[in-house]
């Protein structure tokens, strides 16, 4: 129902330099794979089919890496490593890549925006790629959409996260109407501890409606002097139209050098069980 999933792919990646200096930080790989394709696969096993990817300078591997490498296919073709290139492979088939360009790093509110012109009028996801998330049963995007079909509106992923850590999220502050299912009436962006309403913080996925558009377009800059999504969420939040969803699976903050190498551990004994 949801066709187009959105990535924000712009940002600089500073945590890790020197390996983003010259590579995008969304193509580090966890095992054998680029964060970003973790993102669209989840996208593709919710339904999406159009990857909107809001690039910026320097981000052109992650294009090349959706398309086909002439050479590479050919020196590999019939040999035992071809099908190391199957997932990717399919993964090209079934979905269709779009790109933007982010010309100045203004938020996450500012990257959305830039990427109206791929998603226009409908309703659609947005994934950030370095919130790794695991679920070996149904993917995290795939338990939002069905929420998004009961209540129509747009839906935040949520996690309980330590009192010490909320300056690093947007927080929520809402009542919960089913299990595991908020109504947001209040959201503020990376709050110090006293100031948090609850320790519900939104992790990278969303499903927004494109009315959100339209009050990006007059939100005032925020927190650090960004574009914040979280601040324009509010405006939809207050007429009870944003529902904090408390996933089921795993989230690995793979912008952190931490929760890449636990990300990095956890793939890999996964993959030797
Ligand atoms: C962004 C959002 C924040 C959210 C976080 C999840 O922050 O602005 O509300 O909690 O992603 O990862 P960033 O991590 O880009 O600073």
């Amino acid at each position: 129902m949801i066709e187009t999933c959105l990535f924000p792919a712009a940002g600089y990646g500073t945590r890790f330099l020197p390996a983003t200096k010259a590579m995008p930080k969304e193509m580090l790989p966890i095992l054998t794979k680029p964060l970003i394709q973790y993102g669209v696969e989840e996208a593709l096993n919710a339904g999406c089919r159009t990857m909107a990817i809001v690039t910026g300078r320097g981000k052109r591997s992650i294009e090349d890496h959706f398309d086909i490498s002439y050479e590479l296919e050919h020196q590999i073709k019939d040999t035992s490593k071809e099908n190391l290139l199957t997932e990717i492979r399919n993964i090209m088939e079934t979905a269709t890549f779009s790109y933007t360009r982010q010309k100045e790093m203004r938020g996450l509110g500012h990257a959305i925006l830039t990427g109206e012109t791929l998603v226009r009028h409908n309703p659609f996801a947005v994934i950030l790629a370095d919130d790794l998330c695991y679920n070996d049963n149904v993917g995290v995007l795939t338990q939002m959409m069905k929420i998004y079909e009961k209540f129509r509106c747009c839906v935040v992923a949520i996690e309980e996260v330590n009192n010490d850590e909320v300056h690093k999220y947007g927080v929520i502050a809402a009542n919960e109407v089913e299990d595991g299912v908020y109504k947001v009436y209040d959201m503020i962006e990376k709050p110090k501890k006293e100031e948090a309403p609850s320790n519900l913080a939104i992790i990278g996925r969303y499903i927004l409606t494109p009315d959100i558009f339209n009050i990006l377009r007059t939100t005032k800059p925020g927190i650090n002097g960004e574009l914040q999504i979280t601040d324009a969420l509010l405006e939809l939040a207050k007429l009870g139209r944003v529902i904090g969803y408390k996933f089921k699976g795993i989230r690995y903050d793979c912008g952190s050098i931490d929760g890449f190498v636990r990300a990095t551990n956890d793939f890999y004994q996964r993959m030797n069980q």
